[in-house]
């Protein structure tokens, strides 16, 4: 299929309305086959659940065009047991894995047209989501859900691609003890908001939240999980039950392992501990891997030994493997490449 005519590689993460959308719907306590649509506009109750009470859930993963020129997506299979966790967080129904595949199938292939070609940097990020879309005025989930999976161009989240950035410790929390830091609901990312805005008014790229129970524990960013190295090269990820369980951040222990033969520590990480680690890093989809130059607590600076200029050299060789079995350079393996074409 001929492409679009997109200037790929000066894409930023924004939104670029393509052909077809899938959509299903759950009335009368099940699914229907759902379809790909043309319109991207969505029309509901006012008093929609989700209105109302913030019932929506999503997902994020992306389509890459292979060095081969197929088009591929990353483990999608793990989007979909993502999305149950959290529609079972919040009191909805689940989409079946199977028709989560098979609808990000779909949507790829009708809008393979925007799917950046290689080696252009740029990807086709998928966003699959589902609110509650019938009248909900007492607190209560819906009856009613929609499914959707739309597609954009995208290219990379930070502005400066793969240069080190500056974070802050928030002052805020973006998940309670208890909560839902662990699953994807719209909600954690509005509690995110006010605390990016002001790191931005700051003049820092992002934020690093702690443990909300105590503060003394690093636990990720509004949209990322943290990835550090050691000076003995070891991969030190944290572990807490108020974190998103990022996919990404699981290839990259089984890459660090796998390809890499790096000892890989998942565990606690204290954020005093910040201050000895010779590399860091944001990892998920969408931020793939974007390297810290300096963290900043209330005035005092943690400069990373690998500076502001380039990733460390564990951060790259981790970000090369990983890119390169996404892109089809390197084997990947089993399960984690759906060929779409
Ligand atoms: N943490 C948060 C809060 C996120 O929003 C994301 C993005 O999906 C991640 C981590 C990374 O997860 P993944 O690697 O599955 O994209
Ligand atoms: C993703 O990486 O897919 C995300 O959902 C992060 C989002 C905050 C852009």
């Amino acid at each position: 299929m001929e492409k679009k005519n997109i200037d790929w590689a000066n894409l930023g993460f924004g939104y670029v309305k393509t052909d077809k959308r899938f959509v299903a719907n759950f009335t009368n306590g099940a699914w229907d086959e759902g379809a790909l649509i043309e319109d991207d506009m969505i029309v509901m109750s006012e008093c929609a659940g989700v209105l109302q009470y913030a019932q929506t859930v999503f997902e994020g993963l992306k389509a890459y065009t292979t060095e081969k020129g197929n088009i591929v997506v990353f483990r999608p299979d793990l989007n979909a047991e993502r999305l149950e966790q959290s529609a079972l967080r919040l009191e909805m129904p689940v989409f079946p894995k199977d028709k989560f595949v098979d609808a990000v199938k779909q949507v790829v292939k009708a809008n393979s047209a925007y799917v950046p070609p290689y080696g252009t940097g740029a990807t086709l990020y998928l966003r699959p989501y589902m609110f509650g879309i019938n009248p909900v005025i007492g607190v209560k989930p819906a009856d009613d859900y929609q499914f959707r999976i739309f597609s954009t161009p995208v290219g990379p989240y930070f502005k400066g691609g793969a240069k080190p950035i500056t974070i802050k410790v928030s002052d805020f929390d973006r998940a309670a003890p208890h909560g839902t830091g662990h699953i994807k609901a719209g909600l954690n990312y509005a509690m995110s908001l006010h605390a990016i805005v002001t790191a931005h008014k700051e003049g820092f790229d992002e934020n690093m939240y702690l443990d909300p129970s105590t503060r003394t524990k690093v636990e990720e960013t509004g949209g990322a999980n943290f990835i550090f190295v050691t000076k003995d090269n070891k991969l030190v990820v944290p572990k807490s039950p108020s974190i998103l369980p990022s996919i990404t951040r699981r290839s990259l222990v089984q890459v660090a392992k796998d390809y890499l033969g790096l000892e890989v520590e998942e565990r606690e990480v204290l954020f005093e501990e910040v201050k000895d680690f010779a590399e860091a890093g944001l990892c998920g989809t969408a931020a793939v891997i974007s390297p810290i130059g300096k963290i900043v607590d209330h005035g005092k600076e943690f400069c990373l030994p690998s500076g502001m200029e380039q990733m460390g050299p564990t951060t790259k060789k981790l970000y090369d493997t990983l890119t390169g079995i996404q892109m089809g350079r390197i084997e990947a393996p089993k399960g984690w490449i759906e060929v779409i074409e």
